[in-house]
């Protein structure tokens, strides 16, 4: 299973031939995200690692979900931060998606990382919000009591989680996710004490790979999901692929095989 260092991740590149997948939310294209059934289906489409989003509840557990509220991915209404875990598991994350994912639960960190286990590394994304302190040293905490260091990577758009997660731990794997084309993407990752970048697909250029490769840092670009989006950061030189449709990367990976 590959680590999200840059030695390991290009390593597994470089064996598989072709960038890494990340399945966004797990495989939210075909599956409710960010629930067990998205994590293992994504597994099961080949990624090399899930992405997730977390969030606190009001007892203070870390819960799997993209958004500050339920509103839009179960059945129920509120804020995350206002609802107890078990009023969080009382409703419904996969009807909103399909009726065949009818009973799908919000998962906890832990939930998701104890299944991870010797099966898929984790990027686990702390969402930019007014709870973020607790929400990073939670994570922190959560993650080593779980013994799951070796297989996560912490990433955010606010790159105070990179630095405060790398402060606190410095060995552990973080990234930097952000919108637009820096003037210097290697001294943001510097600052931010980060291992990875993380622009949007279409903010990549095959220079900021190159550099990134030079200062020892891995590239991972979200969220390219139809095909030509997905050709677009191969082309870039993406070592990792963040998308929606995990099979639409392998169906164009082996289109080049094929073709080769
Ligand atoms: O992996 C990064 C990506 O997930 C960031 O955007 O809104 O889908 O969490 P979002
Ligand atoms: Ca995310």
């Amino acid at each position: 299973m590959v680590s999200m260092s840059f030695e390991t991740l290009m390593a597994k590149k470089k064996e598989l031939g072709r960038p890494l997948i990340m399945g966004h939310r797990g495989a939210m294209g075909t599956a409710p995200e960010n629930t067990m059934a998205s994590f293992k289906q994504a597994v099961a489409l080949g990624v090399e690692a899930v992405e997730l989003d977390v969030h606190l509840s009001k007892d203070g557990r870390l819960v799997v979900i993209h958004d500050e509220s339920v509103d839009r991915t179960t059945d129920g209404t509120g804020e995350v931060a206002d609802l107890t875990l078990a009023e969080l598991k009382a409703l419904d994350a996969g009807s909103w998606f399909d009726a065949k994912f009818a009973g799908e639960r919000i998962p906890t960190l832990e939930e998701v990382l104890a299944w991870a286990k010797d099966v898929v590394p984790v990027v686990i994304e702390v969402k930019f919000n007014r709870h973020i302190e607790q929400i990073v040293q939670a994570t922190v905490m959560e993650v080593e009591r779980l013994g799951a260091a070796g297989n996560v990577a912490v990433i955010s758009f606010d790159h105070n989680v990179s630095f405060g997660v790398k402060s606190l731990r410095p060995d552990w794997m973080s990234g930097v996710l952000y919108v637009g084309r820096l003037v210097d993407p290697v001294g943001l990752a510097q600052a931010s004490k980060a291992n990875g970048l993380l622009p949007m697909w279409g903010m990549l250029t095959p220079d900021q790979v190159e550099k990134a490769h030079a200062a020892g840092l891995w590239v991972g670009v979200w969220a390219p999901n139809t095909e030509a989006e997905l050709k677009h950061a191969i082309a870039m030189g993406a070592d990792m692929i963040g998308t929606n449709y995990p099979a639409r990367a392998h169906a164009l990976f082996d289109a080049a095989k094929a073709g080769a």
